[in-house]
């Protein structure tokens, strides 16, 4: 699957996806948190000098005739379901409730096959307890459970203390899968300026491995869809994670480093490799590396040191 990212905020991407073999298609989160400033900006705009001089409002459209707002996304949905046959999933990344249900039937009713729950979330408040924020996913979660009937995902960050009681809570609360994880941007410190700076980096594969050991786990032990997300660079990524279990294994920075075309690169590695093993199924290998299929369960959570240093 293609990944949330900019890529397939792009019609002609997602055709091309579609073409080469891509099962899905994940688009950019919708912000409500943008959404809101772009009105906040147009209504200050609107009323700016208004009392000094009456025309001044005239000089600006009425703030509901711009294109702020949803209208740009929802249409993107709607022209993407109607010109692939490969399902077309939205994504969401609110900040109220009310926008998180409001923005999700919108999505739904545009034409999404399924939302992915972007819950992009870093409790910098002390005070916030480690409960109160698995809470605040499974309320966001259940609230967009009874606004929609098409799937929904959670995407997940890698960042709880009991990863698979969090995972088990959503699915009890109605999540259809779990997309194993987001990657929060970190930010940087400029050393010159002294200046915050936002890292935006692409992921390399060697990131694989925390989802990967997660998939790994979790899998065959839920009754929802594990999506894998962060490092695939080559097709070995996606096999590492059919074999930990993934159910669907998605890309992002491949596609923004390599270009949509990467997709076929990725399937026909996937292809090669199982060929070379006279294996013709995805079904063949997924979740054979699995913690529940593996002999050695405790491989999953050992900790190596003594075996890597006695390497040096
Ligand atoms: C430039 C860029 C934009 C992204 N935009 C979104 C987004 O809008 N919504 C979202 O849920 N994830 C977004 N992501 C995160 C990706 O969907 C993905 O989870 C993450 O990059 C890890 O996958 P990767 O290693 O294949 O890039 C973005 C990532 C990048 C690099």
């Amino acid at each position: 699957m293609a990944g949330a990212g900019p890529i397939t905020g792009k019609l002609d991407n997602i055709r091309k996806l579609e073409d080469l073999g891509a099962g899905a298609v994940v688009l950019p989160s919708l912000f409500e948190e943008q959404i809101e400033q772009e009105q906040q900006l147009i209504d200050r705009l609107a009323t700016m000098g208004a009392d000094n001089c009456a025309e001044a409002l005239t000089y600006l459209p009425a703030p509901e005739s711009y294109s702020v707002g949803p209208a740009g996304y929802l249409e993107t949905i709607h022209r993407a379901s109607q010109a692939v046959d490969i399902p077309v999933v939205a994504s969401l990344n609110g900040i109220t409730d009310e926008g998180w249900v409001q923005y999700a039937r919108q999505l739904e009713e545009a034409g999404a096959s399924a939302i992915e729950l972007n819950i992009y979330f870093i409790p910098t408040a002390p005070e916030l307890t480690g409960r109160a924020v698995e809470e605040r996913y499974v309320h966001i979660l259940q609230a967009v459970k009874r606004a929609v009937k098409i799937p929904v995902a959670v995407k997940l960050s890698p960042y709880f203390s009991a990863m698979g009681h969090m995972a088990g809570q959503l699915v009890e609360a109605g999540a259809d899968g779990l997309v194993l994880f987001n990657r929060f941007y970190q930010l940087d410190i400029d050393l010159t300026g002294l200046t915050l700076l936002p890292n935006l980096d692409l992921s390399t594969p060697a990131e694989i491995r925390l989802p990967l050991l997660w998939i790994g786990v979790l899998s065959g032990r839920l009754g929802a869809s594990l999506a894998a997300s962060t490092g695939v660079e080559s097709s070995d990524e996606v096999v590492k994670y059919l074999l930990a279990g993934a159910d669907v294994v998605m890309t992002t920075s491949a596609l923004l480093r390599h270009g949509a075309g990467h997709m076929k690169v990725l399937l026909d590695g996937v292809a090669s490799w199982l060929a070379a093993r006279d294996l013709n199924t995805l079904d063949s290998i997924r979740g054979r590396m699995s913690q529940r299929k593996v002999a050695d369960k405790t491989a999953f959570a050992r900790a190596n040191y003594i075996r890597v240093l006695q390497g040096y």
